[in-house]
């Protein structure tokens, strides 16, 4: 019988040619160790709408997008429209750019903040709000949730995705001790032990940073409670709450805070705000946003709110993102994940759905989990073959089992009929395989 590895290998020889080159150039062959997998990944040509190309021609219906980053779909006509038309206007002018106060307020009124610093990467606008709360604060002391992301920069890469359950692990070897030792790391959707740390560290402590739906382990939303007693603790010990809104400011209308109806301190947007090109912001109260100036807190940024972006970002936010788009992608995405729940019933496999806006994942487990803990528990093995036979058939479910589906303005309901259907003859063939 011919393996799935060998159906995968057969379809994608030039992309195989291709990382063997990449790899004496690049580690392990890609620019990102987030777009590497077993036994290699596949090189990208083009992308239009819900659909991306490969090198060697094959077509796929794209629900990565771009790590959630083009909820606009690849390519949006307006946009390239946009972006040409910025280009001749030269892509960075150096000094301030005009425009960048239009979408400053465009930003203040969706998102319910009062000023806005612009920058490039969501790892950039994670870092300048930890500065921000910690120059604000007069306090050192930064509490992260394990399983959530921040990017990639030291501080805040500690228990994102440890194999082992200890209670600090960092993510990645080069990062001193010393550079991880003001971080706190809990549990979350577990308000018992959050206060429990807050009441030994919370005097000392400058902000707490979460993803407020948590998308770097599938998709596990806050429960409203637990939230709502993180920022009552906030507020007792005097220290900030920071939503990275990085993934979720862009698939709800206004993001997770307008979703649970709070307003959090600081807020970061990143990824698809921009309709496909790179801005992000760190946002807040006026108060806590005022300590950025010369001589007082640092922030720079060559980059930082460049014409396209800005433009982009501007036609973006007013005329594509817009309600009734959010929803018809909010639609969309229901269907999707009803369908897996179909599926999971029919075949009757433990497989549950969670969804949230216009995301959703999949997990190989009979209920979500609420936390890191639970999720880790999870045998990914399967998730990993399903993942392959996904790609054999022209499905790029989601990048990977951390990680989750994007439903754009662009997709279709065809696009959601045929990743249902295939998504039906995999698991199918998958429960025979792996007695799920
Ligand atoms: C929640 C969250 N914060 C921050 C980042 C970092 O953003 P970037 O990759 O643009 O630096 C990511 C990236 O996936 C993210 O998911």
């Amino acid at each position: 019988m011919i393996s799935i590895n060998d159906i995968y290998e057969r379809k994608t020889r030039l992309s195989y040619y291709l990382y063997r080159e990449a790899r004496s150039v690049m580690p392990y062959g890609v620019s990102s160790n987030y777009r590497y997998w077993e036994p290699y990944p596949i090189y990208l040509v083009k992308g239009k709408g819900s659909r991306v190309w490969d090198v060697d021609g094959n077509e796929y219906i794209d629900f990565n997008m771009g790590f959630g980053v083009l909820e606009v779909g690849h390519s949006h006509p307006r946009i390239v429209e946009e972006v040409r038309r910025a280009v001749e206007d030269s892509t960075i002018l150096g000094f301030e750019y005009e425009k960048s106060v239009e979408l400053a307020k465009i930003i203040c009124n969706r998102y319910n903040v009062d000023m806005v610093r612009f920058s490039s990467t969501g790892t950039e606008a994670t870092m300048h709000a930890i500065r921000i709360a910690r120059a604000y604060t007069k306090r050192k002391k930064i509490i992260k949730f394990e399983g959530h992301y921040h990017g990639s920069h030291d501080q805040l890469l500690i228990n994102v995705n440890p194999m082992r359950l200890e209670s600090r692990v960092p993510t990645s070897p080069g990062i001193p001790e010393e550079t991880l030792s003001n971080t706190l790391v809990a549990d979350w959707n577990d308000y018992e032990g959050f206060e429990r740390l807050v009441r030994v560290h919370g005097n000392d402590v400058a902000a707490v940073i979460m993803e407020p739906v948590a998308m770097n382990m599938g998709l596990i939303p806050a429960d409203l409670d637990f939230l709502k007693g993180v920022f009552d603790l906030a507020r007792d010990y005097g220290f900030l709450v920071i939503f990275d809104e990085v993934k979720t400011g862009g698939k709800f209308y206004s993001g997770a805070s307008g979703y649970y109806g709070l307003k959090p301190d600081l807020i970061i947007l990143a990824k698809a705000i921009a309709g496909g090109l790179p801005l992000s912001v760190v946002a807040g109260r006026r108060k806590v946003m005022s300590v950025i100036g010369p001589e007082k807190v640092a922030h720079g940024g060559t980059f930082n709110a460049n014409p396209l972006s800005v433009k982009a970002s501007i036609f973006t936010l007013t005329e594509l993102l817009t309600q009734n788009n959010m929803y018809y992608a909010y639609r969309l995405n229901s269907l999707l994940s009803k369908g897996y729940e179909d599926i999971a019933d029919d075949l009757d496999i433990d497989l549950s759905v969670s969804m949230w806006g216009t995301s959703g994942t999949i997990y190989f487990a009979e209920k979500v989990p609420k936390n890191y803990k639970e999720f880790v528990r999870i045998d990914q093995k399967p998730w990993y073959v399903y993942f392959l036979n996904m790609l054999a058939h022209g499905i790029i479910p989601m990048a990977d089992y951390d990680e989750q589906w994007t439903i754009s303005i662009q997709h279709t309901e065809e696009d959601i009929t045929r990743h249902l259907e295939v998504a039906q003859m995999v698991l199918k063939k998958l429960k025979e395989d792996y007695k799920l």
